[in-house]
C-alpha cells in the first residue's frame, strides 16, 4: 500500500506547514493559477534533485523559478529594459522569463540544467503568493506531475499522478488559466518564444517588438532552446486524435463549440466557443476522458487563434508519437 500525501488546506496553518517543509528541503504541491506546481527550495541541491527524481524528469530539463516580486527576480537574474517592461505588464501572472543567470544567484545550478540562464516567474495565485512570502526563498517548481503526463489542475490530479512522491499538497481550489505560462527567452538579442500560454505573441510584441519565429516543436533547435520542448508531452494514457469530425465506436469525445453530440464519452471544452473556459477545463477533461473503457481521445478542431495557440500547442504534444 503505498502512504497517501498530506493535503492541507491555504489558511495559516496550513501555509505554514508547507513553508516549513520548504526550508527544510522537502518538496510541496501548490496551486498556482496556471497548474499546480511541485515545488522546492530553489537555492538546496538536494531539494532540488528531490524534483528530478519525483517526477522522473529527465535531468536536461531546466525548472522556473518563482519568486514573489520582482526585486526578489533581480538578485537571482540580470534584467534588461526588456524584461522590467514585460514584468511591469505581466507579474504577478503566467508569464516566464529566461534571463541571464548572475553570478552570484544562490540558485542551485541544477534548476538551470547546465545553461546559463534561469527561467523566472511571479505567479498571481493568492496561495502561491502567501507560500513564498511565508517561505522567504525562491521555490523551483515545475509542474506537478509524472514527465510526459498531463499537467494536474486540481489537488486531486496530483494526489492521482504523484501519490506518496510529494510529501505535502496545499489545496487551493482549480487553477483559473489551466495551461503553463508562457514561457519568453529574453537571453538573447532577439526575444524568443519558448512554450506558448495565456501572454500570447501579440501581447509580448505589442510591449517589446518582434519575436524571433518559434522553432518547430521538436526540432532540434526548439529541443535545444528550451528543453522541455520535447515533441512528447502533456500525453494521457490513452491515443489522441486531433482534428476529429466524426468519433468511431469505443472513442471519446473532447469536442469545442455548440455540438449536438451529448453522452458519457463527450465532454465540451466550451459549448459557447469561449477559448478562455475551453484552456481552463483542457487538462482536467484529458483526465476525466483518460479511461479504460475507451480507445482513443478523438478532439474537435480548435481555431488557431489568441489561447487558443496554447491549447492546440498542448494538444499536438498531447497527440505526438510516445
Ligand atoms: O505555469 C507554469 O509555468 C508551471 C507552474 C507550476 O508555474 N510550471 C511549469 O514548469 O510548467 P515545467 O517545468 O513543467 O515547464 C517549464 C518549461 C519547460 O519547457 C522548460 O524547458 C522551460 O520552461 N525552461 C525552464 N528554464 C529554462 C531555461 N533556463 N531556458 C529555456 N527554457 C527553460
Ligand atoms: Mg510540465
Amino acid at each position: 500500500m503505498q502512504a497517501s500525501p498530506q493535503i492541507v488546506g491555504d489558511g495559516p496553518g496550513g501555509i505554514a506547514r508547507a513553508a516549513a517543509v520548504l526550508r527544510h528541503g522537502g518538496l510541496v504541491a501548490f496551486p498556482t493559477e496556471t497548474v499546480y506546481g511541485l515545488g522546492a527550495d530553489a537555492t538546496d541541491d538536494r531539494a532540488v534533485a528531490a524534483i528530478f527524481a519525483a517526477k522522473e524528469r529527465p535531468r536536461f530539463n531546466p525548472l522556473i523559478v518563482h519568486v514573489a516580486d520582482i526585486a526578489t527576480a533581480e538578485a537571482l537574474v540580470g534584467f534588461d529594459a526588456r524584461a522590467r517592461t514585460m514584468a511591469a505588464a505581466f507579474w504577478p501572472g503566467p508569464l516566464s522569463l529566461v534571463l541571464p543567470r548572475r553570478p552570484e544567484s544562490p540558485v542551485s545550478l541544477l534548476v538551470g540544467a547546465g545553461l546559463d540562464t534561469v527561467a523566472v516567474r511571479v505567479p498571481a495565485h493568492p496561495t502561491a503568493r502567501k507560500l513564498l512570502l511565508a517561505a522567504g526563498l525562491p521555490v523551483a517548481a515545475p509542474s506537478a506531475n509524472r514527465s510526459g503526463a498531463v499537467s494536474p489542475t486540481t489537488a486531486q490530479h496530483v494526489v492521482d499522478g504523484l501519490g506518496d512522491r510529494v510529501a505535502l499538497i496545499l489545496a487551493g481550489g482549480r487553477c483559473d488559466i489551466g495551461l503553463e505560462s508562457t514561457v519568453l527567452d529574453l537571453s538573447g538579442i532577439a526575444p524568443a518564444l519558448l512554450r506558448p500560454g495565456a501572454v500570447t505573441r501579440d501581447d509580448v510584441e505589442a510591449l517589446i517588438g518582434p519575436v524571433a519565429e518559434e522553432t518547430a516543436p521538436g526540432s532540434t533547435d526548439a529541443a535545444r532552446r528550451s528543453p522541455g520542448r520535447l515533441e512528447s508531452h502533456y500525453a494521457p494514457g490513452l491515443p489522441i486524435r486531433l482534428e476529429a469530425a466524426a468519433t468511431a465506436p469505443g472513442e471519446a469525445l473532447l469536442t469545442f463549440g455548440p455540438d449536438l453530440r451529448v453522452g458519457p464519452h463527450v465532454m465540451n471544452l466550451s459549448p459557447r466557443g469561449d477559448l478562455t473556459e475551453a484552456a481552463a477545463n483542457l487538462f482536467a477533461m484529458l483526465h476525466a476522458l483518460d479511461r479504460p473503457e475507451f480507445t482513443t481521445i478523438a478532439v474537435s478542431p480548435i481555431p488557431e487563434s489568441g489561447l487558443g495557440v496554447a491549447i492546440n500547442d498542448r494538444l499536438r504534444r498531447a497527440a505526438a508519437p510516445r
